[in-house]
C-alpha cells in the first residue's frame, strides 16, 4: 500500500470530492487513488484529480455503538408522533461540547418504525432559530405531505401531516430540505430513520430485533475544528462537504458488540457527499438482502457494496461463520477502519436467510416503454445544472401523470475533467432501474430504488411512477451540488 492521505481542515477546501472520476486521462496518468500520493498528485494537476478524497480517520473502537431510540407514539390511541427539530449541545469528544442540531434531542433523531397499512399522523415543530422543512426521503406520499424547499416550517411553528403507509417494507430517512440550507442542517444533525415494516418483513425470519442483531448505522464524514465544533462554512465545498472524521449514529470512535449470530446492518449513506465501499477487513463476503425501498427477491452476496449519499442497502453478516478470532471490522474501499466488532461467545438468536424475499419485477411492458423524460446531469462546483438549467422554485420542469409508469432516461455528461458521479435522487416514488448504459443493473440492484449513482458519461434508465399526486423534487443527493441549483421539480397531477 502507498502512502494514506491525511490532510488538515485547511487543506479541505481545495480537495474534489468523492465519485469523481477522470475518465479524460490517459492509461498512463492512471493512478490507483487508493494510493496515490498526495504531492504527486498535486503537481500533475493543479485543479487536482477528482479521484481524491481525505481519507477518514480509524476508528479506534473505544465507544461503543449508540442506537437511535424507536420513537413512541403521542399516545395509545392514534399512531401520532412528534418530531422536533432542535438545536443543542452534544458531547460527541469526552469532556467537550459540540452545538449540534437533531429531532427530538441534541444530535441526529429517533427511529420512527411504521407499519404498512396504518395512517399516521406527524406534528412536525420547528424549534430551531431558522425556517426548516420535514421531508421523509423514499416515502411514497403526496406532494403536500413530502416536505420539500416550498413546505417551509418557520422558526416556533408547526404543521401536522396525515398519510396512509402505502409501500412496503423498507428503511427510509428524513431531513430537513429548505432552500440554501438543506445541507447545512443535515451536516450539522437533522436526520433520522424510518423503518417499515410489513407481513412479509416480520414472517421473513431475518434478524430483526432492533439494537441486538437487527442495526441501522448512519454514516456521516465531518470536519471538526480546533474547539471541536463543525463550522460548515469553514467546512464547505462546493462539490460536496466532506470531512476526516466518522461519525456512525452520531458516535466517534465507534466499535459494535455482536454475538455470534447472524447481524442485519441496515446502513445508510448520510453524508453530505462522501461515497463509502463497505466490506470486511478479513475480505469475507456477506450478504445484501435490501436497496433503498425494500427487500430483493432473494440475496445477494458480495465483498463489498458501495453506497452514495442517501442511499441504503441492508447487509447481513453472519458472525457465527467468521473465524472470531481475527479482528473483525468493517472497513471502506481504502482500508479505513469505520467499525470495528467486538464478537462475544454468546450464540444469540437462530435467524435465517430465507432465498426468496419479494416479488419485485421488471415486466415486458416496462422494458419496452419508450422514453419520455430526459435528464441531463452536467459540471461541478457551483456550475452544476439539470438540462442545463439551475434550480428554479417557480419553474415547473416536468409534469407526470398519477399512476401513470414513464421511463426516465438520466445521463451524466462529462467535462474536461472528466466529470463527477453525482447521486440523483426523485422525491416521493420508489423506481426501478432498467439499464445502465444498455446493460442490465447489478444483481444487487434489482430492487426499488429512489436514490442512484450515475457516473460520468453513463446513461440509465429509470421506470418511474408516482402514487400520489403533488410536486416533487429530483436532484443530485450531493447537498452542495442540491443547493447550487441541481434540482428540479417534477408536477404530478
Ligand atoms: Cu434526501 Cu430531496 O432528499
Ligand atoms: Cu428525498
Ligand atoms: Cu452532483
Amino acid at each position: 500500500m502507498g502512502i494514506k492521505i491525511k490532510i488538515s481542515a485547511l487543506a479541505i477546501s481545495i480537495l474534489v470530492i468523492s465519485g469523481c472520476s477522470n475518465t479524460n486521462s490517459q492509461p498512463d496518468e492512471e493512478m490507483d487513488h487508493s494510493t496515490m500520493d498526495m504531492d504527486d498528485d498535486m503537481k500533475e494537476n493543479e485543479h487536482m484529480s477528482h479521484d481524491e478524497v481525505v481519507s477518514l480517520n480509524d476508528s479506534t473502537g473505544e465507544n461503543e455503538l449508540k442506537i437511535p431510540s424507536m420513537l413512541k407514539p403521542d399516545n395509545e390511541e392514534g399512531v401520532v408522533y412528534t418530531v422536533r427539530a432542535q438545536e443543542g449541545k452534544t458531547e460527541i469528544f469526552d469532556g467537550i461540547e459540540t452545538t449540534t442540531y437533531g429531532y427530538n434531542g441534541t444530535f441526529l433523531g429517533p427511529m420512527l418504525r411504521l407499519e404498512k397499512g396504518e395512517t399516521v399522523k406527524i406534528r412536525t415543530i420547528n424549534d430551531l432559530q431558522e425556517d426548516t422543512t420535514f421531508h421523509w426521503h423514499g416515502l411514497e406520499v403526496s406532494g403536500e405531505e413530502d416536505g420539500g424547499p416550498h413546505s417551509v416550517i418557520k422558526p416556533g411553528e408547526e404543521n401536522i401531516i396525515e398519510f396512509k403507509v402505502a409501500q412496503e417494507a423498507s428503511t427510509l430517512w428524513f431531513h430537513p430540505h429548505p432552500v440554501g440550507k438543506t445541507a447545512e442542517q443535515v451536516y450539522n444533525g437533522l436526520a433520522g430513520l424510518i423503518y417499515i415494516e410489513d407481513e412479509n418483513s416480520k414472517s421473513l425470519g431475518l434478524p430483526g430485533d432492533y439494537g441486538k442483531n437487527d442495526f441501522p448505522l448512519i454514516f456521516q464524514d465531518k470536519t471538526f475544528d480546533d474547539k471541536k465544533q463543525m463550522n460548515y462554512s469553514a467546512a464547505m465545498n462546493e462539490d460536496g462537504t466532506i470531512g476526516d472524521t466518522l461519525l456512525i449514529n452520531g458516535t466517534l470512535n465507534s466499535k459494535l458488540t455482536v454475538n455470534k449470530e447472524k447481524v442485519r446492518l441496515r446502513l445508510l449513506n448520510g453524508s453530505n457527499a462522501r461515497n463509502f465501499t463497505f466490506k470486511l477487513n478479513t475480505g469475507d463476503s456477506f450478504v445484501q438482502i435490501a436497496t433503498d425501498g425494500g427487500f430483493l427477491n432473494e440475496p445477494v452476496t458480495l465483498k463489498e457494496v458501495t453506497l452514495t449519499p442517501s442511499e441504503r442497502a441492508e447487509i447481513v453478516v453472519d458472525f457465527s461463520q467468521l473465524n472470531t478470532a481475527n479482528d473483525l471490522a468493517l472497513v471502506n474501499e481504502d482500508g479505513s477502519v469505520l467499525l470495528p466488532f467486538e464478537v462475544s461467545d454468546q450464540s444469540g438468536m437462530n435467524s435465517s436467510i430465507p432465498t426468496e424475499m419479494n416479488n419485485f419485477s421488471l415486466t415486458e411492458e416496462e422494458m419496452n416503454l419508450p422514453v419520455t423524460k430526459k435528464v441531463e446531469l452536467f459540471g461541478m462546483m457551483d456550475q452544476v445544472t439539470i438540462n442545463g438549467m439551475k434550480f428554479d422554485p417557480n419553474r415547473i420542469d416536468f409534469t407526470q401523470e398519477q399512476g401513470v409508469t414513464e421511463v426516465w432516461e438520466i445521463y451524466n455528461k462529462p467535462d474536461e475533467m472528466g466529470g463527477m458521479n453525482h447521486p440523483f435522487h426523485i422525491h416521493g416514488t420508489q423506481f426501478k432501474i432498467l439499464s445502465r448504459d444498455g446493460k442490465e443493473p447489478a444483481e444487487n440492484e434489482r430492487g426499488w430504488k429512489d436514490s442512484i449513482s450515475i457516473k460520468p458519461d453513463e446513461t440509465v434508465k429509470i421506470a418511474v411512477q408516482f402514487k400520489h399526486k403533488g410536486v416533487y423534487m429530483f436532484h443530485c443527493h450531493i447537498l452542495e451540488h442540491e443547493e447550487n441549483g441541481m434540482m428540479g421539480q417534477v408536477k404530478v397531477e
